[in-house]
Order: C-alpha cells, then structure tokens, then sequence
C-alpha cells in the first residue's frame, strides 16, 4: 500500500481495496521486471504516492501544462449533455485523485433531478479520502462509495452491479497506457461494463511539439520534482538508497511516435542496492529510466481506438484551437 493514512477515518469514509483480476501490479513484480532489467522503467502509478499527488496537483495549475485547463473548460460547457446523454445512475471515476473535475457532473446531476452515487477510484488512499470529505461536506445527499486500487488490473471486480453507469477517465491518463498495459485497461473495463454504460474519456492531442514540451518541462520545476519523487517512493517501499540528487528529470515529445517520454538520467555511474529486494541496480552515467509514456492522439484516432472496443462514440467535445478531446461513448457490444 502506497499511502496509509494515519487517522482513523469515519467508518463511511473508509475505502474499500480492489484486488488485482490479473497478474501484474505489486510494488516488487514492477520493479523487479522493470528496474532490474534494461532498458530500465518504473510504471507511472509509483509517482502517485501523496507527495506525488500534491504535485501533480501544482503541475496542474502551472502556465505551461494547458490540460487541465483545457479538459475543464470542456467539462464545463459540455456538463449538461453529458449527463442529459448517459442518464448515470452511478459515477464511477478512475484516478480521481483530488475529485475536482467531478462537482460539475454532480451538479448537473442535481439540477436534471438525477438521483447518481459516486465511486471516485484512486492508488492514493489519502487522497481518496480527504477528497470524500470535501466531498461530503458539500453534497450531503450524496452517496459515496471511495475505492483504492489500480485501475489497470481491478476493473472487473466492479463487474454486475445493477444501475447505469458512467465512467469517468480523465486527464488524459489514457495516453499514459501502452501496448499490454492498454489492452489489460480495456479488457477489465469492458469486463466490468454493462451494454449501455457511458465512457468519459479525456485525452491529448496532437501539437506543436514547442506547446508539448514546455507542458512536460514547466519553468517552476514542480514536473522534475515530481518526476523524481517516485525515487523516495521507491526508497520508503523497498528500502533503497537511492540518491535523488544524483538524477535529472527528462521530457521530450517524440515525433515519431507521437508521444512524451518522461525519464529520470543518472547523472554519474552508480550502484543502488533495493534491501527489501536483495537486489542491486548499476547505472552508468547517462543511463535513463523511463517512468512515463504520454501519447497524443488524433481526433480520428480517438474515436477509433473506441470503437475498436465496442464503445460508441456519441459525443466529441473539442475546443477550438483542438488542444485536448472530451469523448463520450456507449459500451455497445
Ligand atoms: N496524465 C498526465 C499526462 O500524461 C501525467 C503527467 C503529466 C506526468 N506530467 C507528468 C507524468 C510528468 C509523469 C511526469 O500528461
């Protein structure tokens, strides 16, 4: 577990813990196949540990990362229909972290006179339940249901309950999953979806490669911090010794392959040893470890990378200059 918390919390404000349907997904088995291996990774969901999620909340509200903006702006304008469109009778989001961008489809909820409970899940326990009691204190009529876990492995234990549901994935977390990681996504969702549930999806677009990389490399540096913390996460949980300093963060879009790759550089050659592992790791000077993938897409290839998985779109939301995408799609097997 990434982050306990320390207070005992009320007993409606305690998580429930989605256990993985498919292999994968423990601390060790990532490390031990990612870092111990060359080239070498960290899988992204170790950034988000509660330092980490209240860095990427700064990174949020920085001048250069435009996304967030951008997605709330759409949310904002697009809100009514949404909700008009899927008629949920549960809001189920994925990485909800702060649970920000979810007051506006509750409040058009309220105001169509839905009766919708909301099931934020998120891998940062703290996070989940100090957003639940923002939450709650504002909307005391509503039903919550706060889950911790990982949304890429546990979606099908969600599976069969009754209610429409919508899901909600934002951020543009989905161009954070690649290759298996993606297909594993989409195989749980799917697993867990009824024929008539709604998907929310927010993801990046394709730009001007000057707009992506400062978006990556903000002038206050709260994405190098936060690139780099997933080194005390791994110092705290494997008892390693790495030495923070001796890294740098890296971003770069890719134009190739249409993506950002997020490294941490070894700035000299050195050893860490990971004492809960009994393992050791040299790394030369120069050498990377990947700990993100960002993918940008297409108007075109959103709607069909959906529709390969039977989610129909019945909306795209974008906004004029087309720098992210809101999609809403119906699980029509
Ligand atoms: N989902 C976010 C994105 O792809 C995550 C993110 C933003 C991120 N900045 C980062 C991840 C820096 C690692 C490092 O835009």
């Amino acid at each position: 577990m990434l982050c306990l918390s320390s207070e005992q919390e009320p007993p409606d404000m305690q998580c429930e813990h989605l256990h993985p349907g498919r292999p994968g997904g423990s601390l060790i088995e990532d490390v031990r196949r990612g870092l111990l291996d060359s080239p070498r990774s960290i899988p992204c969901k170790y950034l988000y540990d509660e330092h980490g999620s209240k860095l990427f909340e700064r990174i949020c509200e920085t001048r250069e990362y435009y996304q967030t903006r951008t997605e709330s702006g759409l949310l904002n304008d697009a809100c009514t229909s949404i909700i008009e469109t899927s008629q949920p009778e549960q809001l189920l989001e994925l990485g909800s972290g702060n649970s920000s961008k979810i007051h506006v489809l509750l409040d058009s909820c309220r105001k169509l006179n839905l009766d919708c409970s909301y099931m934020p899940l998120d891998i940062c326990e703290q996070a989940v339940t100090d957003a639940c009691r923002i939450l709650q204190h504002k909307y005391s009529w509503l039903e919550i249901r706060p889950m911790v876990g990982d949304y890429i492995h546990s979606l099908s234990s969600l599976a069969s309950a009754p209610g429409r549901r919508l899901y909600v994935f934002l951020g543009g977390t989905i161009g954070n999953l690649e290759g298996p990681e993606r297909q594993c996504f989409f195989a749980e969702l799917l697993a867990a979806m009824n024929p008539g549930d709604w998907l929310l999806l927010g993801a990046d677009r394709e730009k001007d490669p000057t707009i992506l990389n400062a978006a990556y490399n903000d002038s206050a540096g709260y994405t190098a911090r936060f690139n780099l913390n997933v080194l005390n996460v791994l110092n705290r949980e494997l008892r390693a010794d790495f030495q923070v300093e001796q890294f740098r963060h890296q971003a770069a879009y890719n134009t190739r392959l249409k993506h950002i790759e997020i490294h941490l550089v070894s700035q000299q050659a050195q050893r860490v040893s990971l004492q809960e592992m009994k393992a050791d790791v040299h790394l030369h000077e120069g050498e990377k470890i990947l700990t993100e993938i960002s993918r940008k897409f297409t108007y075109q290839g959103l709607n069909e990378l959906l529709e390969q998985h039977q989610l129909q779109v019945a909306h795209h939301f974008q906004p004029d200059n087309q720098y992210f995408s809101l999609v809403l799609a119906r699980y029509s097997p």
